[in-house]
């Protein structure tokens, strides 16, 4: 068993793309792939590989590489994908509806199971197989259901307020695209905060450093 309690962030970082790229592996039937290979599909080099995944005890065997299904198996369950944690979304204008629609919850340890917004043009409406019911609910909707993970797709002004009463509701873990970076200060609750901008920035990065070699 992954020995996965005191891990640097870097590695853990690394590790969602490990389990997507042995994912794609399973699919096309790979049976076992040596560091050398996984890390010339990867771009990473071998002993990096080997580094980081035996921070969680290994998995290869020398003169073997990696089972890949093993490998997949493992790292899927020190990310939690076996555990489909109870999910609910928060705000259902462009993003929210987006999110619900086109992210595989199932796939990544998760189940999407309530969808809530404010407005009152759009509770009832149907996204995928869920209605958006009103925020108002979203007490007796947690009470009932035992939701862990939110995703906020919620006006910046109004996340820390749902923040803190989803997690006096149980909550503990945030995927938070609010444009707000949440910090809670309570113990044993996750935040991931999402900028897509960020990421953009870090290629405009990219293309001035190529921009003022040219
Ligand atoms: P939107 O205006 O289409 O949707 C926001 C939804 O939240 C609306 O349906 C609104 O009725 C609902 N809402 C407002 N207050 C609420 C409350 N107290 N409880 C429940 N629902 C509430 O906006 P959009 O484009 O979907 O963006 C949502 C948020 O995500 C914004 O804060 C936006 O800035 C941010 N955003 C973040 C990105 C990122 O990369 N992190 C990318 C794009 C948008």
């Amino acid at each position: 068993m992954a020995k996965n309690g005191s891990i640097s962030s870097s590695v853990i970082k690394r590790l969602p793309r490990y389990y997507r790229f042995l994912g794609e592996l399973k699919k096309q039937g790979v049976d076992r792939i040596s560091s050398r290979e996984l890390s010339a599909l990867m771009k990473l080099t071998a002993s990096q590989i080997r580094q980081d995944l035996n921070c969680f005890g290994g998995f290869g065997q020398q003169g073997y590489g990696y089972h890949v299904d093993e490998l997949h198996g493992e790292i899927g369950k020190i990310l939690g994908v076996d555990k489909h944690f109870k999910t609910i979304l928060i705000g259902a204008g462009n993003l929210g509806r987006a999110i619900a629609t086109h992210i595989n919850f199932e796939t990544r340890g998760c189940r999407l199971i309530g969808i809530f917004d404010i407005n009152p043009d759009i509770i009832g409406k149907s996204v995928g197989n869920l209605q958006i019911r009103h925020v108002d609910e979203i007490e007796d909707f947690c009470r009932e259901n035992s939701p862990a993970v939110a995703v906020l797709c919620i006006p910046k002004a109004t996340t820390q307020e749902i923040a803190d009463k989803l997690v006096s509701l149980g909550l503990k873990a945030f995927w938070n695209f609010s444009h707000y970076d949440l910090s809670i200060e309570y113990e044993n609750i996750v935040v991931e905060n999402v900028h897509l901008g960020d990421s953009l920035l870090t290629l405009t990065y990219g293309a001035n450093i190529i921009d003022n070699s040219d």
